[in-house]
């Protein structure tokens, strides 16, 4: 019997998670989305995966240039992950108000996070309705001694 999509919610939500920022684009012009579906898939050489819905903005972009940098949050940027999980915020759309720095491949990484990922896609694949985009890491960064936010049951958590 198939899984209906209440449920599969549901259970996905008992799955705890770390909480990042993808950040995307080009000539200047950048977008920025919360991601939680993420994963290192390889150590030699050094891989993760990201699964980006299809009408994303930054779907489009992380196609164009086969290019994202990821930031992960600490558990003081909530704001941070609800700014860049709104479509209509301007930190989404053109990371406006967003504090950040350019990484080694031009991408903004965000200030105050626990670690940076920047990473070139090697791979891309459709998955139903959304693109898994594997990718070599080509920087690798920690951060803030900060506790990292959590993501579980629908909602933000705090490491204790
Ligand atoms: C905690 C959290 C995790 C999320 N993880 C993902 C994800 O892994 N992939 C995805 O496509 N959307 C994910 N989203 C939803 C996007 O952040 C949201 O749809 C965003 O508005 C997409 O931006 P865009 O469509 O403006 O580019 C997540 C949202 C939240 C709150």
């Amino acid at each position: 019997m198939a899984v209906d999509e209440q449920t599969f919610r549901h259970v996905m939500g008992r799955f705890a998670t770390g909480v990042t920022v993808l950040t995307t684009g080009r000539d200047g012009v950048f977008h920025g989305m919360t991601v939680n579906a993420f994963a290192s898939t390889s150590l030699r050489p050094p891989l993760v995966v990201v699964s980006i819905d299809h009408v994303a903005l930054s779907h489009d972009a992380i196609a164009a240039t086969g290019l994202f940098a990821l930031s992960f949050l600490s558990e003081r940027q909530r704001d941070l992950s609800d700014a860049f999980a709104d479509p209509e915020s301007d930190a989404n759309r053109s990371l406006d108000g967003v504090e950040y720095d350019l990484g080694e491949l031009g991408l903004p990484l965000l200030q105050g996070c626990v670690a940076w990922l920047e990473c070139r896609v090697g791979e891309s694949h459709v998955s139903g309705d959304h693109t898994l985009f594997v990718a070599d890491v080509v920087s690798a960064t920690a951060g803030s001694e900060d506790r990292p936010l959590v993501f579980y049951g629908s909602d933000y958590r705090e490491l204790r």
